[in-house]
């Protein structure tokens, strides 16, 4: 026996639905719209927290919340100004040329630049980063570069037919960095090539971009994302945004090296490379190369090794007995390797080395 429905419930439920029927419409639009927005919203927070952690976002968070009180943003800008006034001001600039002299200075040119190099700090080989420097300044080591120098100050590589000297010099140059980061060895394939540079950014540059045009011929990726750890140094900033590459940078670990399981999480079909430091130049610490190797290959990407403090000294450590983890083209998947000939290399500023696993990396 049915229940008996009483009158007003049947009422209520014909005025509740004419009332709904009216909305529907509106309602069926408006609520996925909705949801969208937020399903949005919560993936955007999310990537952020993944890209940044949780502690760095919500540091920003609070601080763009802080930033919103009346009064304090112009606080902060008007201290930051401050300061850049300040390291403005440091330099003392009365007297400096901004135009051509009307005369020749003649023989005083040289005059005045010793004048001004007696204002340069005085550093003797011991302010880390300027200058490397084998002993001490008069023992041999700067006349000798300085000889050089003046011999070959009037040449260019580009001119083979003309100046076969220079062009020698380089190719021993990069056979002979190439030989102490393992190109003799049977694991190195015994194809490596490269080529000398004016530093290490400019070696990293043409690493990164050699990797993106080999990974574009290779497996026809058009959208490149590079991943490279947060210790890595600033070239790879400028190489994303010089070859239009999207950069990740990822965490370190506890220890400061590579995190290679957060670096796996980032990489996906567009990934092209990788990036390990033996050492990075914030903290002098080697990151996981093997495993960061065995990363690459196991996603037929391109890794670069960033050598560039380290080449010169890492080989001659090992050969002192120290225990130094594999770091060079010995190890599999290693692509490329940058290594600073004016750091521990001990030459003046403005040399270092690229080197390729083989011809086809560095043809592309
Ligand atoms: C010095 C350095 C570089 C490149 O710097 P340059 O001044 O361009 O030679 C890159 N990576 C590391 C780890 C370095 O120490
Ligand atoms: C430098 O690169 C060019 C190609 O651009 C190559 O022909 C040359 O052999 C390289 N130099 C050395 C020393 O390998």
């Amino acid at each position: 026996m049915a229940f008996p429905i009483p009158p007003w419930l049947n009422q209520y439920r014909a005025s509740a639905n004419s009332f709904l029927s009216q909305y529907e419409p509106l309602i069926l639009l408006i609520t996925p719209l909705f949801s969208l927005l937020i399903a949005r919203i919560l993936q955007s927070i999310f990537l952020v927290i993944h890209e940044r952690g949780l502690k760095a976002t919500i540091i920003s968070f609070v601080m763009s919340a802080i930033k919103l009180v009346p009064g304090v943003k112009k606080y902060i800008d008007s201290e930051k100004q401050k300061i850049v006034d300040k390291l403005q001001g440091s330099s003392n600039r009365d007297g400096w040329r901004t135009e051509l002299p009307k005369t020749g200075l003649g023989d005083n040119v040289l005059v005045q630049m010793r004048d001004e190099k007696q204002k340069d700090v005085t550093w003797q080989g011991k302010c880390s980063g300027t200058v490397y420097i084998g002993g001490n300044e008069n023992e041999g080591h700067f006349s000798l570069i300085n000889e050089a120098c003046s011999m070959f100050a009037h040449t260019n590589p580009l001119h083979l037919s003309v100046f076969p000297s220079v062009v020698r010099f380089e190719a021993e140059v990069v056979a002979m960095t190439a030989a102490i980061l393992g190109s003799k060895e049977k694991a190195s394939g015994g194809q490596i090539c490269g080529n000398m540079t004016s530093g290490g950014t400019e070696s990293i540059l043409l690493a990164v971009k050699s990797s993106r045009d080999y990974m574009k011929a290779k497996k026809g990726i058009t959208k490149p994302e590079m991943i490279i750890p947060v210790s890595a140094h600033s070239a790879y900033d400028k190489a994303a945004q010089y070859f239009k590459i999207k950069l990740w940078r990822v965490p370190v670990d506890k220890e400061f090296r590579a995190d290679v399981k957060a670096i796996k999480r980032y990489i996906n079909k567009n990934t092209i490379m990788i990036v390990g430091s033996a050492p990075g130049f914030p903290h002098g610490i080697i990151d996981p190369i093997e495993e960061l190797g065995d990363l690459a290959s196991s996603y037929q990407i391109c890794f670069h090794v960033d050598l560039c403090l380290g080449g010169f000294v890492l080989p001659f450590a090992r050969k002192l007995g120290y225990p130094v983890p594999p770091f060079d083209f010995t190890v599999q998947g290693v692509t490329s390797i940058s290594v600073d000939v004016h750091k521990y290399g001990l030459a003046p500023k403005g040399t270092s080395v690229v080197l390729y696993r083989n011809r086809e990396i560095r043809k592309v």
